[in-house]
């Protein structure tokens, strides 16, 4: 069995999915979730099981911030605590469905499934450009049929992007990459100077005049929350002063076996594309491309962890590697520490035999 980083921030949902007072139900780390926002509007994620019967509390009704559990009626605030119920004795205040930490920001709601006391919000990588005016955006999610670190791999390698998404790309063969890590954050990058336009750069920068310095440069931060900044210029000229396409790729486990893949796609506000389009260009090229490969993957290793199998490992493997490493290196930190934790005490008897 597969361990998951528990004392971190992982991503539950889109701001947007809450809009119109849903109850958005989602299985995160093996637990139903269920997450909303409460009577003051702030977003919450609950543990999807009442308390009483275990019915899933995503199947009552939300009534100014408050859930009403449809199969008896006792109902739950944004925290958890029971404040009330249709029969008599629901009105103590040791009932509770179980809360998790939870942060609204950049547009993200996130939650953390560890210890409450260690949920600090500067842990919370940034995606500014979510909330930045002078970008317009798109996002989505999809569930894939595969084990997320699969999926981590996928987007801290991009060569991938020569073979499944040839229409896109076609000139990393020569481009230089490199990978590096700084704290607990890992760069994936591509720089291929001088070179034609691919096939997305001529999309999105029709005015590029035939030649382009060209880079695409992913950030991950555990334990998969990723920022890519494609981007090109007239060869020789500054970052600025070219074109610069900001995307999200954030992976929250669904199960050992599938995982959430939340997605946005930026674009500068005055580009003329419509984002409806770039929108559907980004899900079926992941849905169509990516996916189908990753889950043949999932199925051909099995539960087995990459390392474990021994794998071929090449250059281009290194930006995932590094991740793996890091994320593995968190997992069992944090394995000793709960395991330190849970220690019995030794009496002194105990201690001088
Ligand atoms: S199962 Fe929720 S009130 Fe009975
Ligand atoms: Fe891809």
């Amino acid at each position: 069995m597969k361990a998951y980083l528990k004392n971190s921030w992982y991503m539950a949902a889109w701001s947007s999915e809450l809009d119109g007072g849903a109850l958005v139900s989602r299985r995160l780390l093996d637990i139903p979730t269920v997450i909303f926002r409460g009577a003051d509007g702030q977003a919450t994620a609950l543990r999807d099981r009442c308390p009483h019967r275990f019915a899933p509390l995503s199947r009552g009704k939300l009534d100014n911030g408050v859930i009403e559990c449809g199969y008896h009626g006792l109902r739950f605030d944004e925290t958890g605590q029971c404040v009330g119920g249709f029969f008599p004795g629901t009105g103590s205040s040791s009932i509770r469905a179980q809360s998790f930490p939870t942060v609204e920001q950049d547009s993200i709601i996130w939650y953390w499934p560890g210890e409450p006391e260690k949920a600090e919000i500067a842990l919370i990588p940034r995606f500014e450009y979510l909330s930045d005016p002078a970008y317009k955006t798109i996002d989505g999610v999809s569930l894939v049929s595969a084990y997320y670190e699969l999926i981590t791999d996928n987007l801290m390698d991009l060569s991938h992007i020569e073979f499944l998404h040839p229409a896109f790309c076609g000139v990393l063969q020569a481009a230089k990459h490199s990978a590096v890590r700084d704290g607990d954050t890992i760069n994936s990058n591509w720089w291929a100077p001088n070179v034609p336009p691919t096939g997305a750069i001529q999309l999105w920068w029709p005015d590029n005049n035939g030649r382009i310095d060209h880079w695409l440069d992913m950030r991950w931060d555990a334990p998969a929350s990723m920022l890519l900044h494609v981007g090109a210029t007239h060869p020789g000229a500054a970052r600025e002063d070219g074109m610069f396409q900001p995307s999200v790729h954030i992976l929250t486990p669904e199960t050992e076996d599938s995982t959430h893949y939340f997605w946005n796609a930026g674009m500068p506000r005055d580009n003329r594309l419509d984002m409806q389009e770039i929108g559907r260009l980004f899900a079926l090229s992941f849905d169509e491309e990516d996916a189908p490969m990753l889950e043949a993957v999932h199925q051909a290793m099995g539960d087995a962890d990459l390392f474990d199998l021994d794998p071929l490992l090449l250059r281009i493997d290194s930006g995932a590697v590094l991740a793996r490493r890091r994320l593995r290196a968190l997992i069992e930190d944090e394995a000793r520490d709960s395991a330190v934790y849970k220690a019995p005490h030794r009496t002194a008897e105990e201690s001088h035999s």
